[in-house]
């Protein structure tokens, strides 16, 4: 018999108070046992959504999603580890480059990923759209493409942090999702368990991403990279403007080009500014003295990533299709593009079949939207702003309503905001 009581632990955090380390310890280890039940747990996420946890209680939450599941080892390897995590945007391809281009600098990188859900893509749904393409190693498959390739993206194993597969899933239908200690004991427990040295975060804010306001952007990082340095990876944090969508194109397979387009020295400048940003960061934590921009362009980032793909069983040389249907959105009038909705290009490209409603259905490869403008630019009447891309009509048609109104043209000129923002380390 536990000397601890769901309702005891529910009603210390309901009333503002602390839960002591054993009793977070306790709670979290039956509930994935089945022995809390699903009501009392979404009782406790509410508790903490309201009144937060302290940094004392969230380090020893981390630690017990943590060690609810296995912890990889990549010690020994003949470099050090680096990986990036971001909080997700419309448009973000920026680890299919990223993770070559830092293995071209002499580190590796473990990227650990996830599916799109909602109107993010997910790094996984891009790399499938190539033919063959495999996104499930062993761990033993890992440490050897590490060493070998220096970079391996792939799905991450059931076995790690496995109370936040349950506890995410609960969030997402008790709406307690958006909460700085939860989101940041989330991400940081896998990212933790996944055994890299080092890690960078790019969190992101503006009106595409989850933190919509730059202040809880900066709160969810500092959380986040305290977790990180408490458990021995040296992280550090950029905030970066997610308020229009990151490059020319949303959708699987048409993301794949733009990343070989950037990995090939072309490409769009943000897509290019924010790698480089994120991989300089990523290289200075382990210590390499090399600037990434060189290995962009030499070609070296490029090679390491046809290595990436081929070592998974995919065509680095693969081009994609073309979707089916194909159709131009224009300009009503000319002006100065004022602003492009970033969560409208997300929703929409999500609408036209590059995204899913539920874990289980199937995502488009050539569906998604490329957006043919800039904040800031001049426009006149009758120009292409977007290029709607679906396999059917009836995609197509879904994603026309949805892109109505994303971009705002008007007579002011405009100061687009740096993608840059903040950097936050200890
Ligand atoms: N991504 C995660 O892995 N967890 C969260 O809570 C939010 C985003």
């Amino acid at each position: 018999m536990s000397s601890f009581s769901a309702v005891d632990v529910i009603i210390t955090k309901r009333d503002g108070g602390v839960m002591s380390d054993a009793s977070i310890t306790w709670i979290l280890d039956a509930y994935l046992k089945g022995e809390v039940a699903e009501e009392q747990m979404s009782a406790l996420l509410m508790a903490i959504f309201f009144n937060g946890m302290n940094s004392k209680e969230l380090g020893v939450w981390t630690d017990q999603m943590i060690s609810s599941g296995e912890r990889l080892n990549l010690k020994g390897l003949s470099r050090p580890t680096v990986d990036k995590h971001s909080t997700g945007g419309v448009g973000d391809k920026i680890s299919l480059i990223l993770a070559p281009l830092v293995a071209a600098c002499g580190a590796a990188v473990p990227q650990l990923s996830g599916r799109g859900l909602g109107h993010t893509g997910g790094t996984l749904d891009k790399l499938e759209a190539i033919p063959g393409w495999r996104a499930f190693l062993t761990n033993d498959e890992v440490r050897e493409q590490l060493e070998a390739v220096g970079a391996v993206i792939c799905a991450a194993g059931q076995g790690l942090a496995p109370v936040d597969r349950r506890l995410y899933a609960l969030r997402d239908v008790t709406g307690t999702v958006a909460s700085v200690p939860l989101i940041s004991s989330s991400i940081m427990s896998k990212k933790i368990a996944e055994g890299t040295d080092a890690l960078v975060l790019d969190v992101k804010t503006g009106r595409g991403a989850f933190m919509q306001d730059h202040a809880q952007a900066v709160a969810l990082a500092e959380t986040m990279v305290r977790l990180g340095i408490e458990h021995g990876v040296a992280t550090v944090a950029q905030i970066t403007s997610m308020d229009a969508p990151l490059g020319r194109a949303a959708g699987n397979g048409l993301e794949v080009t733009e990343s070989v387009e950037v990995l090939q020295g072309k490409g769009p400048s943000d897509v290019r500014e924010l790698t480089i940003a994120l991989a300089q960061e990523m290289v200075k934590l382990v210590g390499i003295d090399v600037d990434p921009a060189t290995k962009l362009d030499d070609g070296s980032a490029f090679e390491v990533y046809r290595q990436m793909i081929m070592a998974q069983g995919g065509d680095p040389d693969f081009v994609m299709p073309l979707a089916a249907q194909r159709e131009l959105v224009v300009a009503e009038t000319s002006g100065i593009v004022q602003s492009i909705d970033a969560l409208s290009v997300g929703i929409a490209a999500w609408r036209l079949g590059a995204g899913r409603a539920r874990k289980e259905d199937p995502v488009s490869a050539a569906a998604g939207v490329l957006t043919l403008v800039r904040e800031g630019e001049h426009v006149e009447k009758g120009q292409p702003l977007f290029e709607l891309h679906a396999d059917d009509v009836e995609h197509l048609q879904r994603g026309r309503e949805t892109i109505t109104g994303a971009v705002v043209v008007g007579d002011e000129s405009v100061n687009v905001r740096p993608l840059l923002l903040e950097r936050i380390s200890k």
